[in-house]
């Protein structure tokens, strides 16, 4: 694959405080890139950074090989669909998505064949005569990246997008956002601070924290392979345990449970359950190991799943191999 941007050491400092120090990372052409950390670490400043509403402090970007960091936003051959989307409340569903086309002076003809071809991909053709005030937080959202795609962009930025919406509308957008990304074949670089969202969406994950990347790599890698204590910790649940000077952590669907009235044939811990939550798909169990006073959590499915009450002694252990080194 071919990358489409390169970042190349780019800082920014907003007074002497320093946001983002040196950074680098490249992009490929076509992927559906995030960038997932916690509020406040830097996210939005870095996608505006390769936006070109905010300058670096210092380092070099690259689109398509050329050099951008002192164009103007307009000339990036990219858009952004902003956190906080503000679409023109005055205007019809097909003039805010063609306006920017306006502004550009493309031919009239042009400006409406673009402007059904994206209300068609964003299935928005039927409210084209609506005003924003007239249409859902999702059908609002959808016009906010109608009015980008419409573009035809090399590089869609979004900064959670789907920040503002309710549970069930967040799934069925970020669906149909996917299936946009593969059938534009854009690159997305995407924004957000919900680990699901970034997992279920994303060819690769960059992982933020504190203006630095902990690590990039595709979902699973990341789920299954945590190379920090931030990225086990923030990405799903985690056991942390010291081993010598390293820590090993161990998923909670990878802890095996057993009954203490049982023989111990695999050499597990005594623990005893201290708390049970049902979450759904498993039960949850918070158990404390006798020895160490330890918590282990553990989640049971399926037919894993017995009666555990509070208070049960329980033995409780994992395979070695599914323990993870961390630095
Ligand atoms: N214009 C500015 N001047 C000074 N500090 C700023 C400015 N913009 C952002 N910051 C600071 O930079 C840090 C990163 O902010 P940023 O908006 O990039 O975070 P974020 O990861 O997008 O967070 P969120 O998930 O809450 O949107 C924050 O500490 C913020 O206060
Ligand atoms: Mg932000």
């Amino acid at each position: 694959m071919k990358q489409i941007i390169e970042i190349e050491a780019i800082e920014k400092q907003f007074g002497d405080h320093v946001i983002i120090p040196p950074l680098s990372l490249d992009i490929q052409e076509g992927e559906f890139l995030t960038i997932l950390g916690p509020s406040g670490c830097g996210k939005t400043t870095l996608l505006r950074m390769i936006a070109g509403f905010e300058a670096p402090t210092d380092g070099t970007i690259l689109l398509s090989g050329q050099a951008i960091e002192n164009l103007p936003p307009y000339k990036r051959d990219m858009n952004l669909v902003f956190q906080h989307y503000a679409l023109f409340p005055h205007m019809t569903v097909e003039k805010n998505v063609r306006f920017g086309l306006q502004m550009k002076n493309v031919p009239e003809k042009e400006q409406k064949e673009r402007a059904e071809e994206a209300m068609r991909l964003t299935q928005l053709t039927e409210f084209r005569s609506r005003k924003p005030s007239q249409l859902s937080g999702g059908q609002q959202q959808r016009v906010a990246i109608a009015r980008a795609i419409v573009n035809n962009p090399k590089v869609l930025l979004l900064d959670e997008p789907l920040g503002a919406l309710d549970f069930k509308l967040r799934k069925d957008l970020q669906r149909e956002l996917k299936s946009l990304q593969r059938n534009l074949g854009i690159t997305f670089i995407y924004v957000t601070h919900d680990q699901e969202e970034a997992m279920s969406m994303s060819d690769r994950i960059a992982v933020m924290n504190q203006g630095r990347i902990e690590q990039i790599g595709a979902p699973k890698e990341i789920y299954h392979e945590p190379k920090t204590m931030f990225v086990a910790t923030f990405i799903g649940e985690n056991n942390i345990f010291a081993d010598g000077d390293a820590c090993v952590a161990i998923r909670p669907e990878k802890v095996k449970v057993r009954p203490s009235e049982e023989p111990n044939a695999l050499g597990y811990r005594l623990g005893r359950i201290e708390d049970t939550e049902f979450i759904g798909n498993a039960e949850k169990l918070y158990i404390r190991d006798t020895a160490t006073a330890e918590l282990i959590v553990a989640y049971q499915q399926g037919e894993e799943s017995r009666h555990w009450h509070i208070g049960d002694f329980v033995y409780v252990g994992w395979s070695k191999e599914d323990e993870v080194t961390l630095r």
